[in-house]
């Protein structure tokens, strides 16, 4: 597939992995992904596999990613974990915002502001997470739902960190589900992202910024999302916690 954006597919594990069946994954998936060069491949384990499989991948094609931050560089705030404190993994990715954070958390549009900003002040990249609820998309408030949430959350970015910023579009009603987003739905929402961008930003920044689907992805329907003009690759939960299923999404990707 040629595409004006590399691709990029992460896997978002979540509470998932003791350390050691993190390391079995990894082994695994350096094996399974080890000729792709097409798409930059993303692993985001919990905090307490960081270390291990940072040191696993070296060498690999595989980048390291968080699944959350502090928007604090240090300081008292207890079971927090800063930006600062992921480089020493070498971790270059953070997903920000996930739709699970925002309903169990209470995370806000300023509050993960305040993170985007701290992970571009360590040269971390964010994933940026956004999309409606299903009550929000069936009473016709997708695109001012997705609006509302970037202006919050990229407020002040300036545009050069903006490019390197990956936004994750994840319908709340996909995640988990087992219901995909079809590939319209998929790319009518990347296309409306792209524009709000545009008009936040400019055109080069909107035609640079890569847009990951999210939302039961799997390797039967990873193809089909991807050869969409606007997808540049996918943010995968259920299907990145075994090696076979998230390396089939890979290389059905390329
Ligand atoms: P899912 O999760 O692939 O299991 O739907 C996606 C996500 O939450 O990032």
């Amino acid at each position: 597939m040629d595409k004006e954006r590399k691709l990029i597919i992460a896997g978002n594990w979540k509470m998932n992995k003791t350390v050691a069946e993190a390391l079995d994954l990894v082994s695994g998936l350096k094996r399974e992904c080890k000729d792709v060069k097409e798409v930059d491949i993303v692993v985001c384990p919990p905090f307490t596999a960081l270390g291990e499989v940072s040191k696993a991948i070296l060498d690999s094609n595989i980048r390291l990613g968080a699944q959350n931050m502090s928007e604090h560089n240090y300081g008292a705030f207890t079971g927090e974990i800063a930006a600062g404190m992921l480089k020493e993994f070498s971790v270059r990715f953070v997903i920000l915002g996930h739709s699970e954070r925002r309903q169990y958390q209470k995370e806000s549009d300023a509050l993960i502001n305040k993170k985007l900003l701290a992970a571009h002040g360590a040269s971390l990249k964010p994933i940026l997470c956004i999309g409606e609820t299903l009550a929000e998309r069936e009473a016709g408030q997708m695109e001012k739902i997705l609006a509302t949430q970037l202006r919050g959350c990229l407020s002040g970015l300036p545009r050069q960190q903006m490019e390197e910023t990956v936004i994750a579009y994840e319908p709340v009603w996909a995640i988990g589900t087992g219901q995909t987003a079809s590939t319209q739905q998929a790319q009518d929402a990347h296309l409306y992202i792209r524009a709000v961008v545009a008009k936040l930003f400019d055109d080069t920044v909107a035609r640079r910024v890569r847009i990951q689907y999210g939302g039961s992805v799997k390797s039967a329907n990873a193809r089909d999302l991807m050869s969409q003009p606007d997808v540049d690759g996918a943010l995968v939960g259920g299907a990145s916690l075994e090696d076979r299923s998230f390396a089939d999404i890979v290389k059905n990707s390329i």
